[in-house]
């Protein structure tokens, strides 16, 4: 308990140190336009020119709120909000340094990019930003975030689907996800986001909750327990077992049973009558034929069914 108020104490002070850091550095990076004395024109001149992003642009809820019921100075200068103001780009296109622009092609900083968006957005799910480990390797907001256009149904992101905007990245997990057995992911039941925050969080990795165990627990309420016999692998880490996003064995399985017990039940250790006998073995199921009866299917739970925990008087062996 101490050490885990300790480490929030060390979190908080990281947080605060890393965000003094981005506000000085999106200080002195730019805003890059009101360094070269740059004002604000207004979205009509803008539009005079991009009139086709513009389009776009109308459909999304900034465009809605900014316009329609802006609540402060910053919203009410629309496109300059998120470029900074834009009179002197107005006047010189070509050159780059004059408005602060968020594709690859533009080459503004990522800490004045993001600067930008913080200046509304920091605080709230992106408390733990500075120094997450996709701020650290520079992500922009830009990279999953599309603000001229409205793609996603919420959250503007770049791609259709919260799936497919980290699939940009991480082509692994688009890989476990079609495994045998997978988190419903694909199927739209859930999403990434139900169990990492992408902004940032004091778990690794990016958990939203403390530990592996109390991001399960947020939907598989039923496994919490506690039981009068606890099974110490499921109370330590449900990844003992199972693998979060995919498997090709059964139920999420990290291996296929009797093997997943056999790497800590040693099959040469004491079992009543002859269990372990030469086809009662991972190896002898695996070699298929010449497994005995009691290893196939459910294996070791065939008798050992409350795998997870038991609350019987009797349950000492999870046999029920
Ligand atoms: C006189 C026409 C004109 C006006 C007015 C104008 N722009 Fe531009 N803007 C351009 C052109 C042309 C480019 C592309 C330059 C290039 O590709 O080298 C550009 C580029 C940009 C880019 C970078 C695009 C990228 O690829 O990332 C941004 C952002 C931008 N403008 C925003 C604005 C905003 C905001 C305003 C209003 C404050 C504005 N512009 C006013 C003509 C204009
Ligand atoms: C909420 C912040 C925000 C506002 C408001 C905003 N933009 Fe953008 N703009 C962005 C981001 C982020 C991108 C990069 C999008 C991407 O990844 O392609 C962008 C891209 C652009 C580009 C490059 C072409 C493109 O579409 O990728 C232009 C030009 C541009 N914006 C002009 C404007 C104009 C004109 C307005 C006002 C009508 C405006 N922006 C309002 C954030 C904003
Ligand atoms: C001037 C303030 C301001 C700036 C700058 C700004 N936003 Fe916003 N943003 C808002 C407001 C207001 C909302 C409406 C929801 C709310 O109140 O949080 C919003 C909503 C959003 C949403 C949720 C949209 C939805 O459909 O649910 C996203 C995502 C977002 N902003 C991303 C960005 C990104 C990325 C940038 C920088 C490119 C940015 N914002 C810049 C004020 C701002
Ligand atoms: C790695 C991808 C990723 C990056 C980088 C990212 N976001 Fe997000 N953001 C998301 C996703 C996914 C959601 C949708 C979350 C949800 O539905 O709960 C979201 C939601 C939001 C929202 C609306 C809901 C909320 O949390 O308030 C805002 C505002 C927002 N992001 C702002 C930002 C800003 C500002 C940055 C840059 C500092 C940023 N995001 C960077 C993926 C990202
Ligand atoms: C533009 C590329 C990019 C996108 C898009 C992206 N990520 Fe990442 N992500 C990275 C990089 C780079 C790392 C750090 C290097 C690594 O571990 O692969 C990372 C690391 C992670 C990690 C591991 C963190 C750790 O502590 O080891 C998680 C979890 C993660 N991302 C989740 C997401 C989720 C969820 C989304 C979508 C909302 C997403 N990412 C979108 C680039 C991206
Ligand atoms: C059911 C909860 C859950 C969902 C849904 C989920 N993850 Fe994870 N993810 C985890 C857990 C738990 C870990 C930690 C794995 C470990 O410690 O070995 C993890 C680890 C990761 C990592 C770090 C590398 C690794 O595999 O260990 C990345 C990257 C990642 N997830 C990305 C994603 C992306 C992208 C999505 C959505 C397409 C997603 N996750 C959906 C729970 C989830
Ligand atoms: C956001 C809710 C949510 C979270 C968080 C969550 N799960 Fe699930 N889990 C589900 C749903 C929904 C199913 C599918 C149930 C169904 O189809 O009947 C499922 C299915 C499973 C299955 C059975 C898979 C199969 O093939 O039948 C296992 C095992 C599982 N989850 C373990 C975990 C573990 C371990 C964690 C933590 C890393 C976790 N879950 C976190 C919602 C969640
Ligand atoms: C000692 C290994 C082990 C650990 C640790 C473990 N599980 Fe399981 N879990 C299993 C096995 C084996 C199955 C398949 C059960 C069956 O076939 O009856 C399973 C099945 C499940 C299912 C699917 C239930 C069903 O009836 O379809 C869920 C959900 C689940 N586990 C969640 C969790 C959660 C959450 C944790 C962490 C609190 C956890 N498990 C830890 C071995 C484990
Ligand atoms: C990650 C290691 C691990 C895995 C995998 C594992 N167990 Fe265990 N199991 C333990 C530990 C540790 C204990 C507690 C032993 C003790 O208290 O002496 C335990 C206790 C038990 C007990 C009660 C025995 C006793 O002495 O109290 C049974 C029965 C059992 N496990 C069956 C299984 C079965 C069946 C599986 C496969 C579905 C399995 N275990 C998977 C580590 C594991
Ligand atoms: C046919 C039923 C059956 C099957 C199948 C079975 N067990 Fe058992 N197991 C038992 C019984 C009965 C006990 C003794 C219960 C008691 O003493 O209360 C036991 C006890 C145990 C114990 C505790 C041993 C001790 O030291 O007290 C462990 C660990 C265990 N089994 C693991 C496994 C594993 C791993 C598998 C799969 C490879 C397995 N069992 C398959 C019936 C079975």
């Amino acid at each position: 308990m101490k050490s885990q108020a300790r480490s929030i104490a060390v979190n908080l002070a990281r947080a605060c140190l890393s965000a003094a850091a981005t506000l000085l550095l999106a200080f002195a990076a730019g805003p890059v336009a009101a360094q070269s004395g740059a004002t604000y024109i207004g979205e009509k001149a803008c539009i005079n020119c991009h009139g086709q992003e513009n389009r776009h642009f109308g459909e999304t809820l900034h465009a809605k709120i900014f316009r329609m019921n802006p609540k402060n100075e910053a919203e009410r200068q629309v496109c300059e909000a998120c470029h900074g103001p834009g009179s002197l780009h107005a006047k010189n296109t070509a050159d780059k340094n004059l408005i602060i622009g968020f594709t690859k092609r533009w080459n503004t900083p990522v800490e004045t990019q993001n600067g930008q968006c913080l200046n509304c957005h920091s605080g709230g799910n992106r408390l733990h930003w500075p120094g997450s480990v996709h701020s650290t390797n520079k992500l922009g907001c830009a990279d999953c975030h599309n603000p001229m256009e409205k793609i996603s149904a919420t959250s503007l992101e770049a791609r259709q689907s919260i799936s497919e905007t980290c699939y940009q990245c991480h082509q692994q997990q688009r890989a476990e996800f079609r495994k045998r057995s997978h988190m419903p992911v694909p199927e739209g039941k859930m999403s990434c986001v139900d169990c990492h925050n992408p902004h940032g969080t004091p778990t690794k990795p990016l958990l939203k909750a403390d530990s592996v165990n109390e991001v399960c627990y947020t939907c598989h309420a039923e496994r919490r327990g506690p039981f009068v016999w606890e099974h110490a692998p499921v109370r330590e880490n449900c990844l003992n077992c199972h693998t979060p996003h995919g498997s090709n064995h059964d139920k999420l399985l990290v291996s296929a049973r009797p093997l997943l017990c056999q790497q800590c039940h040693d099959p040469r250790g004491f079992h009543p009558a002859t269990f372990y006998n030469a086809s009662g073995t991972a190896q002898a199921a695996l070699a298929g034929g010449a497994a005995g009866p009691r290893v196939i299917g459910r294996s070791c739970q065939n008798c050992h069914s409350q795998i997870h925990g038991s609350n019987h008087p009797a349950g000492t062996r999870f046999q029920r």
